[in-house]
């Protein structure tokens, strides 16, 4: 598959379900967890434009930084701490509209203003990781976010072969 991605412009919708099929597309014949988890930080990052864009995966009682794209981030995120300790910690995605509105929030940049949480689980049920996404405006994120990112995260494990 060519590395390329086409993506035109159309509502928030739109772009994801054009996106979708082309994150398939590269992540089929591909098993190696980094190169998967970097191509698809990377294609959420060029498609929407987020301010930042990455994967924390769990080692222990930690969430540890793994492939982003954005400005450089903490490192190490303990269980039911901030955000993505959280959506860890419980198991659901989590919608932050105001971040600052969020008891526990990490701040890793003061220009994050919303953020959404997607746990990637395994076939268990098991959380391996967590999807972050980062605003720089209030109120980003909404239902058509959680739909199509938890089915980026699905498409994650699938492959991953979680
Ligand atoms: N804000 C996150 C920390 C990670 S950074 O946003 C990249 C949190 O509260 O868990």
């Amino acid at each position: 598959m060519a590395e390329d991605l086409y993506i035109s412009g159309g509502t928030k919708e739109e772009r994801y379900e054009a996106l979708l099929p082309q994150l398939q597309g590269l992540l089929s014949g591909e098993t190696d967890e980094v190169a998967n988890l970097a191509n698809v930080a990377a294609a959420l990052k060029e498609t929407f434009g987020f301010f930042w864009v990455g994967f924390y995966r769990v080692s222990g009682e930690e969430l540890v930084l793994g492939p982003f794209q954005g400005p450089v981030a903490c490192t190490r995120i303990r269980k039911g701490r901030g955000v993505c300790g959280t959506a860890w910690q419980e198991a659901r995605t989590l919608v932050v509209p105001d971040v600052d509105a969020f008891p526990g929030h990490i701040a890793c940049s003061s220009l994050s203003r919303s953020e959404i949480v997607v746990p990637l689980t395994g076939g268990a049920g098991e959380v391996w990781g967590v999807l972050d996404i980062d605003s720089s405006e209030l109120n980003t994120f909404d239902e058509v976010d959680v739909r199509f990112l938890q089915e980026v995260c699905r498409l994650l494990r699938h492959n991953a072969d979680k």
